[in-house]
This record gives C-alpha cells, sequence and structure tokens, in this order.
C-alpha cells in the first residue's frame, strides 16, 4: 500500500488554543437548549444561498481541476489543513478522487505545496473558501464529503458561521451521491449536538439523509493533524456520520 513521505504528512505547529476545549465531548448528546434550537429552526427558515453567495461576487473563486471529473469515486475534504487526510487517503485508493479544499493562508499554501510533492494524480487541492466553491459544483458529485474539526466559532453572536447554522448546508448534502457519507467529527460536545440536531431536523436536510454512527471517534492514529494531536493530548472527540438515502 503506497503511503506518502513522513515529510509531507509533517504535523503543523499547535498552539495552546488549539487544544482548548470548552465543553468536553461525552455521549449521549442531548438536544441543544431550546434558545439554541429557536435560532436554528429561524435561521433556516430565512436560509437562501443565492444572496449569501453575493459576497464573492467581485472575488476570485479557484476553480476545481478538470480531471477530477474523470474518477467515478470523489470526496471532499471541507477545510482540510495540510491536507493530512486527503494525501493519505489517495495514496491509499489511487483509483478515487480526493480535493481538499483549505481557505487559511498558511495551511492553504502548504496543503498546495504538499500535493504538488505527492506527485498523485488522484489528488486535487485548492487553496480558497469551500463556501463559493462548492456552491458551483453540480448536485451529487461527492462520494464522501468530510468535515474534520471545524472552527467551533464559541461566541454565539458568531453562531452563524457553524456549520449546522449554515446555508450552505443544504448544499453540502446536495452534493452527495445517493448512499455517500457525510461525516463530521469535533472536540466541542456542543457542536456536535447542534450538527447532530440540524442533520435530524432540518427541513430541507433531514428527509434526504439517514443516520450512520454517532459516537466517540474510533481511531487510534490521528486522521488529519488535529485529530492526531487531540489523541496525543487524550482530549475526547466525537464523530458523526450520515448517509444519503438511495
Ligand atoms: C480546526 S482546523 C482543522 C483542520 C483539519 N481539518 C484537521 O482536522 O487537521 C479548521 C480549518 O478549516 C478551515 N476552514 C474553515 N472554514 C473554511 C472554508 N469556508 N473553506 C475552506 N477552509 C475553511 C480553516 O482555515 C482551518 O484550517
Amino acid at each position: 500500500m503506497s503511503q506518502p513521505s513522513a515529510t509531507l504528512l509533517e504535523a503543523e505547529d499547535f498552539t495552546p488554543e488549539d487544544l482548548e476545549v470548552a465543553d468536553p465531548v461525552v455521549f449521549p448528546l442531548d438536544d441543544p437548549s431550546e434558545d439554541t434550537q429557536r435560532a436554528l429552526h429561524k435561521i433556516w427558515a430565512r436560509h437562501q444561498l443565492t444572496p449569501y453567495l453575493r459576497r464573492w461576487e467581485e472575488a476570485y473563486v479557484p476553480p476545481i481541476p478538470d480531471a477530477i471529473w474523470a474518477f467515478d469515486w470523489r470526496a471532499c475534504d471541507v477545510g482540510c489543513g495540510f491536507g493530512m487526510f486527503v494525501l493519505r487517503e489517495s495514496a491509499h485508493h489511487p483509483s478515487r478522487a480526493y480535493l481538499g479544499i483549505e481557505k487559511g493562508t498558511r495551511r492553504g499554501i502548504g496543503l498546495a505545496k504538499r500535493a504538488q510533492a505527492s506527485e498523485q494524480n488522484n489528488l486535487f487541492a485548492v487553496h480558497g473558501n469551500a463556501i463559493p466553491l462548492l456552491a458551483e459544483i453540480p448536485d451529487q458529485s461527492f462520494d464522501l464529503i468530510t468535515l474534520f474539526y471545524p472552527n467551533p466559532w464559541w461566541p454565539t453572536k458568531h453562531r452563524k458561521k457553524r456549520w449546522a447554522f449554515h446555508p450552505l448546508l443544504p448544499k453540502l448534502v446536495s452534493l452527495l451521491k445517493p448512499n455517500a457519507t457525510l461525516l463530521l467529527t469535533a472536540n466541542e460536545r456542543f457542536y456536535l449536538c447542534e450538527w447532530l440536531y440540524a442533520l435530524r431536523h432540518h427541513p430541507d436536510v433531514a428527509p434526504f439523509l439517514v443516520e450512520d454512527y454517532v459516537g466517540p471517534i474510533q481511531e487510534t492514529v490521528g486522521r488529519t493533524h488535529f485529530e492526531a494531536k487531540y489523541l496525543e493530548h487524550a482530549i475526547a472527540c466525537g464523530e458523526i456520520r450520515f448517509k444519503k438515502k438511495v
């Protein structure tokens, strides 16, 4: 089995804030507070992706390389950091395409360099914001969409940026092929509770999904740099996987 070099998978530097946990993960997950549920339903009812995307009208949105469409099986890792998951998986599965998208400057540039150095023609790395980019991709394009340890956006005033609140959420689900998997991991319990509630109750999302797994991550080796760090520091993490209905 092919394996990317250790240099390509090298861990990034972490700040103490990266290891901060406000609400440690324990199962089972509860529904979010009534206030949060109300806020979720209110924002879902008002959601409109097209007006939201106007903020990128004048911006450069990097294209997805056409070569990705030559593959029958495609995965997308949203906010992939330096790309450990896509680097490793694309090496293990040469017949499958892996798209990693990262908007951060340091991680995005690092991702692009590592992907180029890997010389894998099934690995597609894009340094840019996943939101306008994914909005343009045809529905039913992916067999797997992963969201590993998204930014928790802790303060309530920032909660609209969390994926459970986000106008892109219905599009994320539309992007899945039948039987495809949507996977999210987090080291904050409240984030998992909100996400689970959204997938179970969002009117434009819930009817299309079936629950596959809700529980602690089942890994001993980190799939991503953040996961590796959390495992090293014994920080509890949870995983939620849903499948698109056939
Ligand atoms: C906490 S880090 C996790 C990185 C990686 N998934 C991991 O587990 O190691 C979250 C990453 O998501 C990226 N991100 C957040 N929103 C994004 C977006 N809209 N498009 C692309 N990247 C995004 C951030 O820049 C950051 O690098």
